[in-house]
C-alpha cells in the first residue's frame, strides 16, 4: 500500500471546514479510489478557539499559514484563505517553492498571480490545482484542460457568479426591484463581502480569466476583459426580454475572432430556447462549442461550502493518484498574452430601450439614424406609456432588436438620434450572444 497523501490546510471557514467532512465521510471510496489514504495532518485558521462543528483533535495546529505551508511533514497544502495578496500569496509561493504540490479555490489569487505561480509549480515540477476557483462544483477547470484537449474550442461562456443570476431570476419572475433582490442575495451570503464585485462584473471577470487562459492558450490577465455589470438592468428589460423570446443573463464570454481572442463580461440577451437562458436561480452553468461536436453545457452549484469543497478533494485526489498536468493545460512559455480587444469591435446583435419623445417623426428618425450606420432591425416594439397626467405627453418606451453589426455602429446611431433630440435619458444597451 502506498503511503498516505499528507495534507496541510490553511483556512477553515465554510469550505475549509466542508473539506474536513467530506474527506472524512469519503474516507473509504477516496481511498480505493486513489490508491492511498489522505490524510489531513495539519491545519490553520485564524482563530484556534472557534467551534467550528468539526473534529480537528488529531490535526497538528500551526499557526502561521507560510510555516505550514513548508512544512516538512506535508506533501500538498491546501489553501482555502482567500485574498491576493498577503497570506494567500506568501504561503502558496512558499508551498511550491518548498516543493509541495499547492490545491486552491482562491480566484483572485490565481487572476493576479497564476501565471507566476504556474511558473513555479513548473519549475519544481508539482501540481497546483485550481479546480474550485471557478463555477464551483461544477468540474470546468479539467473539462477544458483535460477533457477537450483534443479540440479545438471556438467560444467558451457561462454564469459564474450565482448571486447576478439569483437576482436577475427574481427580478425577472417576481418583478422585485434590483435593490430588493441584492438585500435577499446578501442576506443568504451568495455575495461577496464587498457586493459591487459580484453586481459589477469583476467576481464573472476573474473566473472568465482562468477559463479563458485554459481554453485558448492566453495569459490569465483580468484586464483584458471588457467587463459591464447587472446595475442597469431593470424589471422593463426583463420583461421586454421576455416578450421577444430571450432571457437577461450576466455572462462572462472568450470567443475564437480574426482579431484574437475576445473576452467580455456584460448582462447578455439570451434565446429563451438555449441552454444557458433554463439556469435560474444562484446555479451557475458554462457552455463550450468545440469544434465538429455540439455545444455542452455544464451546470450546477457554482458556490457554499459543499459545492467548492467537492471541487477542492478532486484536486487533491488527481495530487494523491500523481497525476500532474501543466496549470493551465500548457507549459507557461507556450501561453500568448492576452490582449483587450476594443469593445467597438465587437459584432453581433443588440438590444435597444430608448424612451421615444412623443412627436410625429420619432420614429422615422431613429430609423434613418440606424439606417445611416447600416444597422438592419429584426424587431422594433412600441409599448405603452401607461396613465399619463392630463395634458402631459410623456416618452413612449420603445424597443429595437438589430441583426448583426458592429458596436461602433450602433453608438454611433444612438449618440445621433440624442442629437436629434427625438430621445429622453440615456438608451438602454444589451447585447444579444446567439446559440
Ligand atoms: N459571490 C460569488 C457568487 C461566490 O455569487 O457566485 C462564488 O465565487
Amino acid at each position: 500500500m502506498v503511503a498516505p497523501l499528507k495534507v496541510g490546510l490553511a483556512g477553515l471557514g465554510t469550505v475549509g471546514t466542508s473539506v474536513v467532512r467530506l474527506i472524512e465521510s469519503e474516507r473509504a471510496q477516496l481511498t480505493a479510489r486513489c490508491g492511498r489514504a489522505i490524510h489531513i495532518v495539519a491545519v490553520n485558521a485564524r482563530s484556534r478557539k472557534k467551534d467550528r462543528g468539526v473534529d480537528l483533535s488529531r490535526m497538528r495546529w500551526v499557526s502561521d499559514p507560510v510555516e505550514l505551508a513548508a512544512d516538512p511533514d506535508i506533501d500538498v497544502f491546501v489553501e482555502l484563505m482567500g485574498g491576493a495578496e498577503g497570506a494567500a500569496r506568501n504561503a502558496v509561493t512558499a508551498a511550491l517553492s518548498a516543493g509541495k504540490s499547492v490545491v486552491t479555490a482562491n480566484k483572485a489569487l490565481l487572476a493576479k498571480h497564476g501565471i507566476a505561480l504556474a511558473e513555479i509549480a513548473e519549475k519544481q515540477k508539482v501540481a497546483l490545482n485550481f479546480e474550485a476557483s471557478a463555477a464551483g462544483a461544477i468540474p470546468i477547470v479539467k473539462t477544458l484542460r483535460e477533457g477537450l484537449a483534443g479540440n479545438s474550442i471556438a467560444r467558451v461562456y457561462g454564469i459564474l457568479n450565482g448571486t447576478c443570476n439569483y437576482m436577475l431570476t427574481r427580478m425577472e419572475r417576481e418583478k422585485l426591484s434590483f435593490e430588493e433582490c441584492l438585500k435577499e442575495a446578501q442576506r443568504l451570503g451568495y455575495a461577496e463581502a464587498d457586493p459591487s464585485f459580484d453586481i459589477e462584473g469583476h467576481d464573472t471577470a476573474q473566473k472568465l480569466s482562468i477559463l479563458a487562459s485554459l481554453t485558448f492558450g492566453v495569459r490569465v490577465d483580468p484586464s483584458a476583459i471588457y467587463v459591464e455589470g447587472i446595475t442597469s438592468i431593470t424589471t422593463a428589460d426583463l420583461e421586454a426580454a421576455d416578450e421577444l423570446g430571450y432571457r437577461i443573463k450576466l455572462l462572462g464570454v472568450a470567443v475564437k475572432t480574426d482579431k484574437g481572442i475576445e473576452q467580455r463580461v456584460h448582462p447578455t440577451m439570451v434565446p429563451k430556447d438555449s441552454a444557458i437562458a433554463q439556469v435560474m436561480g444562484v446555479t451557475n452553468a458554462v457552455t463550450i462549442d468545440a469544434e465538429g461536436i455540439a455545444p455542452i453545457t455544464l451546470v450546477g452549484p457554482g458556490a457554499g461550502g459543499m459545492a467548492t469543497a467537492s471541487a477542492v478533494v478532486s484536486d487533491i485526489a488527481d495530487i494523491a493518484r500523481g497525476a500532474r498536468t501543466a496549470p493551465f493545460g500548457r507549459p507557461v512559455s507556450k501561453l500568448t498574452s492576452s490582449r483587450k480587444l476594443p469593445m467597438q469591435r465587437h459584432e453581433g446583435g443588440y438590444y435597444i430601450r430608448l424612451l421615444a419623445v412623443d412627436k410625429p417623426g420619432t420614429a422615422a428618425t431613429i430609423a434613418t439614424r440606424l439606417a445611416e450606420h447600416s444597422i438592419s432591425m429584426e424587431s422594433i416594439v412600441q409599448r405603452h406609456r401607461g396613465p399619463v397626467p392630463e395634458g402631459r405627453r410623456a416618452p413612449v418606451p420603445v424597443i429595437l432588436i438589430t441583426y448583426a453589426t458592429t458596436e461602433d455602429a450602433v453608438r454611433k446611431a444612438l449618440a445621433a438620434v440624442k442629437r436629434d433630440r427625438v430621445i429622453s435619458g440615456e438608451p438602454q444597451l444589451i447585447r444579444i450572444e446567439k446559440n
